[in-house]
C-alpha cells in the first residue's frame, strides 16, 4: 500500500481510524527550520473535530515529534510527528463488519486486500483521520514557504444549494480561519450553520466546494511534461478522501468560452516585470507557476455516513438489506476539508520549490531561518 507523496519534500503517512497511533514522516526538510508542536498545532485546530457543526470524535490531536529536530530546529534528518489516537470507539462498528457502507472504500477494500484483511473500524486506512498527517506535514510546508513568503489560504465557497459566486481577492481568503464554517464573512458562516443543522437534523449531508490560492508562489515551478505544477496539484487534492473534481483557473467554465473572451493577457506590471492581467490561467500556464496568484477549487462529495438508510449486501448471508449510519460524522466534509486542501498545496508548492533550487535542500542560513520565524509570527497573529 504506497503511502508516499512527492519528490525532494516526500511525505509519508501512517497509520488507522482506529489503530494506536498514526502520523507522518517528511523527509528532505532542510536543516535549521525551527518546527515545534505548538507550530502544528496551529494548523490542526482548523481540521479538529469536537465542535457542534463536525464529527463528534473527541481527540487530542496533539502532535508528538519523535525524531528529525535538534533544539527545535530540524536537523535534515527524517522528521517523524505522531499522533495517539484516544476517542476512537470501534463497537460502533459491529454492523458494518458484514454490511459494506455505500460511498465509503469499504467496497473497493474487500475487492482488493480480501474480506478477511479489511479493517472495517472506522475506515481503517481509508478514513479521513489520516488527512491530520497531511495536516502536520502541511504545517511544516507552509514554514518553509514563508521563505518567498508564498501564503496557502483556502474558504468554503459553496454547501449544497447555497453556492457562493464571484472572484474573491486572494489577500481576503485568510479571513475563513474566523469562521467555523471556513467561509468568508458572518452572513454567509451562519447561512452555512443552518444549513449543516439542517443536514445533521435529517440524518443528511451535503457537499461543498472549496476554493484556494497560494498567494506570492515562486515562478517557473513545474516541469514542463508529466510532473507538470497543475498536474501535481490535481494528484494532491484528488488523493484527499471525498474530493470529486478539481479545476484551476477558469477550469470547467473554459469550455464554454470564446478563445477572445479567455486570452490570458500579458502585460507589465509596476515594478516593470511582465504579468498577466486577469490571471485566468490560475497562476500557471504549461504547467509552470507564473507567479501570479495560484488559484485552485475542489468539490467534496456529501458525507457517506448519513442516518437515512441506504441498501446494501449482508456479507453474512448475501442478501440484499439497508444500513443506517449512526455514530460521529462530518455532515459537511468540506468543512474541515479546508485544511487538508492548503496542507496539501503547501506540501506539493514546498516539494516544486526544492526541485526548481529555490528553497536549499541540505541547509537553511541562519538569516533564511530567522526571516522564516519572522514571517510565520506574523503569519500566526494574521490568523489568530
Ligand atoms: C476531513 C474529512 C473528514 C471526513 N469525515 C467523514 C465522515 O465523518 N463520514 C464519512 O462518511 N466520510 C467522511 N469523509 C470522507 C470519507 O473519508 C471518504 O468519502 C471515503 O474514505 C471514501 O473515499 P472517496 O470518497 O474518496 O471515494 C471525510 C473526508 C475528509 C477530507
Amino acid at each position: 500500500m504506497a503511502s508516499s507523496f512527492g519528490k525532494m519534500f516526500n511525505v509519508t503517512t501512517f497509520g488507522e481510524s482506529h489503530g494506536k497511533e498514526l502520523g507522518v514522516v517528511v523527509e528532505g526538510v532542510p536543516a535549521g527550520l525551527g518546527v515545534s508542536e505548538t507550530d502544528i498545532s496551529f494548523e490542526l485546530k482548523f481540521r479538529k473535530t469536537g465542535n457542534y457543526l463536525v464529527s463528534g470524535r473527541r481527540e487530542d490531536d496533539l502532535p508528538k515529534i519523535v525524531s528529525g529536530t535538534f533544539n527545535g530546529k530540524t536537523t535534515g534528518a527524517p522528521l517523524t510527528i505522531i499522533f495517539e489516537n484516544v476517542d476512537a470507539i470501534s463497537s460502533l462498528y459491529g454492523e458494518v463488519s458484514h454490511k459494506p457502507r455505500p460511498g465509503h472504500a469499504d467496497l473497493a477494500y474487500i475487492k482488493r486486500y480480501g474480506l478477511e484483511n479489511w479493517d472495517y473500524r472506522g475506515g481503517g486506512r481509508a478514513s479521513a483521520r489520516e488527512t491530520i498527517s497531511r495536516v502536520a506535514a502541511g504545517a511544516v510546508a507552509k514554514k518553509l514557504l514563508m521563505l518567498f513568503p508564498t501564503y496557502v489560504a483556502g474558504y468554503l465557497k459553496g454547501i449544497g444549494p447555497k453556492q457562493t459566486s464571484g472572484d474573491v481577492e486572494a489577500g481576503d481568503i485568510q479571513e475563513s480561519k474566523k469562521y467555523q464554517t471556513r467561509s468568508l464573512d458572518s452572513s454567509t458562516d451562519r447561512e452555512f450553520t443552518e444549513l449543516i443543522l439542517d443536514a445533521m437534523k435529517k440524518g443528511d449531508s451535503y457537499g461543498g466546494l472549496v476554493e484556494a490560492v497560494a498567494i506570492n508562489p515562486p515562478e517557473g515551478l513545474g516541469e514542463p511534461v508529466f510532473d507538470k505544477l497543475k498536474a501535481d496539484l490535481a494528484k494532491a487534492i484528488l488523493s484527499i478522501p471525498a474530493v470529486t473534481g478539481f479545476e484551476y483557473g477558469l477550469g470547467f467554465d473554459a469550455s464554454r468560452m470564446k478563445g477572445s473572451d479567455a486570452s490570458d493577457e500579458i502585460c507589465l506590471k509596476a515594478d516593470r516585470s511582465l504579468g498577466l492581467k486577469k490571471n485566468l490561467s490560475g497562476g500557471m500556464l504549461g504547467g509552470i507557476s507564473t507567479g501570479e496568484t495560484l488559484r485552485i477549487r475542489c468539490s467534496f462529495k456529501p458525507t457517506s455516513s448519513i442516518r437515512i438508510p441506504s441498501r446494501t449486501i449482508d456479507l453474512s448471508n448475501m442478501q440484499p438489506t439497508e444500513i443506517s449510519v449512526t455514530g460521529r460524522h462530518d455532515p459537511v466534509v468540506a468543512v474541515r476539508g479546508v485544511s487538508v486542501v492548503e496542507a496539501m498545496i503547501a506540501i506539493v508548492l514546498a516539494d516544486h520549490s526544492m526541485r526548481s533550487g529555490k528553497i536549499p535542500v541540505v541547509k537553511l542560513e541562519k538569516e533564511q531561518s530567522e526571516l522564516i520565524e519572522r514571517r510565520w509570527k506574523e503569519y500566526i497573529a494574521r490568523c489568530s
